[in-house]
């Protein structure tokens, strides 16, 4: 699979934990200088000072998902660019997690790119300034493809193809 926007890794790691024959291609830019002061504004300042170090996001993500290194590969950029990067590469995931920009580019890219690929995704009603982001960009590539979207709490996912009633397949 491909996860975009990892933060610390606390998604990633329940993939892996879950999973264990999963491999999580890792994509965010894991940009300093603001890390430590998010984390000190909900509540970890213990950590500020650790995320605000130089490339102490990126180290804090690697440690945190350490025990699995070998089934992580951190892909150091941001998306939608680095999406592309990957397809030319021959990457194919069975599955991409959306959980970075919020906007509608990530998905019209991941369904060029991979087709087939299982699309879902985080954060359904989180709302910013009175903007259902996340909810918006998933329900406006739903409608444009005639696909349908099932969501619970936070999570969402994009159905491509309807369940079938298995009697009435071939
Ligand atoms: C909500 S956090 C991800 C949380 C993580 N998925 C979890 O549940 O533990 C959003 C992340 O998206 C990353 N991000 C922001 N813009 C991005 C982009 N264009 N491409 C990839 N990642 C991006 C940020 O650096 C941040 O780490």
């Amino acid at each position: 699979m491909i996860e975009i926007g990892l933060f610390l890794g606390g998604s990633a790691a329940r993939w892996l934990q879950t999973s264990p024959d999963i491999i999580v291609i890792c994509v965010d830019p894991w940009l300093d200088g603001w890390a430590g002061d998010y984390a000190a504004k909900y509540g970890n300042s213990e950590f500020q000072d650790q995320l605000n170090a130089k490339e102490g996001l990126f180290q804090t993500f690697l440690v945190n998902l350490s025990a699995c290194s070998s089934r992580v590969i951190p892909v150091r950029d941001a998306s939608p660019e680095a999406l592309l990067k990957l397809f030319l590469l021959g990457v194919q995931p069975d599955l991409v997690f959306l959980d970075a920009t919020k906007t509608i580019d990530d998905l019209l890219v991941c369904h060029q790119l991979w087709p087939s690929a299982i699309l879902t995704g985080d954060d359904w009603s989180w709302e910013l300034e009175g903007d259902f982001l996340a909810k918006d960009a998933v329900i406006k590539f739903a409608s444009k493809h005639g696909f349908e979207v099932i969501h619970k709490r936070q999570s969402w996912l994009i159905v491509k193809e309807p369940e079938r009633d298995p009697q009435t397949v071939g």
